[in-house]
């Protein structure tokens, strides 16, 4: 009787667990991001600022800002991904947390593509699902391995955000400054993940991982 009381719960907990995934997938892909901060240099820029721009500029800054974009959207999916699979409810709630705090960059990164007259990556459904599949697979191996994964995952994007300044155009201040604040909060989840006890991972993993992202931030680029 234990045992069937048992089992009945755990696929609850299953059930409920799978119903949470869906349901952040759906809002991470198809909802508008909500902020909880304001955009960085909202207020400094007046919304104008667009103009002075060339249309060359504002069609490679649009192209930044999507890759951007689609890689904060593969963030939220590795972390859901992982959080799924957590082994411990405090790394899952670590996860979870650093996805809602993502969930800024999201809302930045889609208003700014907004204003650029641009539009999203269309393959971002494809972005989630791979990404999603790729955290859930990163947390089997183990909590410290998963955490390690952040902290690898934030390193390369803390170096992919600098390629990305450098390649703005010079008068994209609004841009630039949305991805400066972007660097700060990446550099500060990497840490925490570190502390939290994320180990080293292997070098052929951090190689797969830094060629799976060049793949996807190429394509969106201009998909
Ligand atoms: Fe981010
Ligand atoms: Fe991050």
């Amino acid at each position: 009787m234990d045992l069937i009381m048992r089992a009945r719960m755990e696929s609850g907990h299953l059930l409920d667990s799978c119903i949470g995934a869906a349901d952040r997938a759906l809002r991470a892909v198809f909802a508008p991001a909500q902020a909880s901060r304001p955009a960085p240099a909202q207020a400094g820029e007046p919304p104008g600022e667009r103009s002075r721009l060339s249309e060359a500029e504002r069609r490679q800054a649009a192209a930044l800002m999507r890759v951007n974009h689609a890689g904060e959207i593969a963030a939220q999916a590795l972390y859901h991904g992982q959080a799924l699979v957590a082994r411990s409810e405090a790394t899952r709630e670590l996860l979870l947390k650093a996805a809602r705090e993502e969930s800024d960059h999201l809302a930045w990164c889609e208003r700014r593509l907004r204003e650029l007259d641009s539009r999203p990556s269309l393959l971002n459904p494809l972005w989630y699902a791979g990404s999603f599949a790729i955290g859930a697979l990163a947390a089997l191996m183990g909590d410290r391995t998963s955490l390690g994964f952040v902290v690898e995952t934030e390193r390369q994007v803390e170096g992919h955000l600098d390629e990305h300044l450098a390649r703005l155009p010079r008068d994209d201040a609004r841009s630039r400054a949305i991805l400066q604040t972007m660097r700060t909060d990446e550099i500060a989840h990497g840490l925490s993940a570190k502390a939290a006890g994320g180990v080293e991972l292997p070098s052929p993993v951090r190689f797969l991982m830094r060629n799976t992202a060049r793949l996807m931030t190429s394509a969106a680029y201009w998909i």
